[in-house]
């Protein structure tokens, strides 16, 4: 994992007002949310004999533990410790704290010792939810294999052919414009003059986002963020720009949520299960073209911790461009 990078944790839909477990980075925690709605994400394992804090209750701006009734506060400081009448001196009951954010309906971590900034988003992410619909899921593959994936374009007429029957299979007239914090890519699959071509757009954001134009109208971004080392917690949300007709609009949105779902657990998860077991740079991938958004990945994550790994991937020779 790349450190000091905001990662999307959670979505706000999803944290009520009750303790909630998730797992990310390789670790077990709570979120929950304060009376103010702040949320608030620490270990889950109660300092004092390893409760898991999820199956507590919110008390006002604490969380109380189900075991003994411990409490904690927002920055993990225990309050109370009714069993002793006052909690013990010496603070080796605190819990800890993870500088914890929400914006653009997710409830963002921040992952690292430096300054955290403002959470990294596409414009796109400033858009009316009621646009939008939003599915999430963890899948037993390391986040940079998900991410990788998500930039993987032309496999789309061979994994999706049944879906999409007759699509051109080269990338042509691809642009590429890199940032310090991402990259755009945008071609066609499938030669001027095919039968049938799609134009398409994929845009990263570091660490962890992804942007998807399926057409100008639907769009969709999806983040992986770890859960463990060797799986993550995978979050996507389609953003419909074809009508603003209340219900039809979050209808457009949720429809094509469930169409993704199924196309990807029907087509591309039969892929994943086969593939290379480890991280990005575990495979020793041969590179072509088509691969750009890939290596440009791969290029940010060895830039921002500092790989000794060579920084410019392999790529065989290819015609096009
Ligand atoms: S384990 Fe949490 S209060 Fe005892
Ligand atoms: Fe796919």
């Amino acid at each position: 994992m790349v450190e000091n990078h905001w990662y999307p944790v959670f979505t706000s839909n999803q944290l009520g007002t009750r303790p909630t477990a998730v797992t990310r980075f390789d670790k077990h925690w709570v979120l929950w949310r304060r009376r103010d709605k702040t949320p608030v994400m620490q270990p889950a394992y109660c300092p004092h004999r390893g409760a898991s804090l999820a199956q507590g209750k919110v008390r006002g701006d604490e969380i109380e533990c189900p075991w003994h009734g411990f409490r904690f506060n927002s920055d993990g400081r225990c309050t109370a410790a009714p069993c002793e009448g006052e909690v013990p001196t010496g603070h080796r009951l605190d819990n800890e704290s993870m500088t914890v954010t929400e914006a653009f309906g997710l409830i963002w971590a921040w992952a690292g010792e430096g300054e955290p900034t403002a959470p990294p988003a596409f414009e796109l992410m400033q858009e009316d939810l009621r646009n939008s619909a939003e599915a999430d899921y963890i899948l037993p593959y390391h986040h940079s294999r998900m991410i990788e994936t998500n930039l993987d374009i032309h496999h789309t007429p061979f994994v999706h052919g049944s879906v999409l029957p007759g699509l051109g299979k080269e990338i042509t007239e691809a642009t590429f414009d890199e940032r310090e914090d991402g990259f755009t890519f945008r071609a066609n699959l499938g030669k001027p003059g095919e039968k049938r071509t799609m134009p398409f757009e994929v845009e990263f954001l570091a660490p962890a986002l992804v942007r998807i134009a399926l057409t100008e109208k639907l769009q969709l971004v999806v983040a992986s963020t770890p859960a463990t080392s060797t799986s993550s917690w995978l979050w996507f949300r389609y953003y419909q720009r074809y009508t603003n007709l209340p219900l039809v609009r979050k209808w457009i949105s949720w429809l094509s949520v469930k169409l993704e779902l199924a196309i990807v657990q029907r087509q591309d998860w039969r892929i994943f299960k086969g593939m290379a077991p480890g991280t990005i740079e575990d495979v020793d991938y041969h590179f072509v073209n088509a691969d750009k958004p890939i290596m440009a990945y791969r290029k940010w994550r060895n830039r921002a911790s500092g790989s000794a790994r060579p920084v410019e991937p392999r790529l065989i020779a290819s015609t096009h461009g």
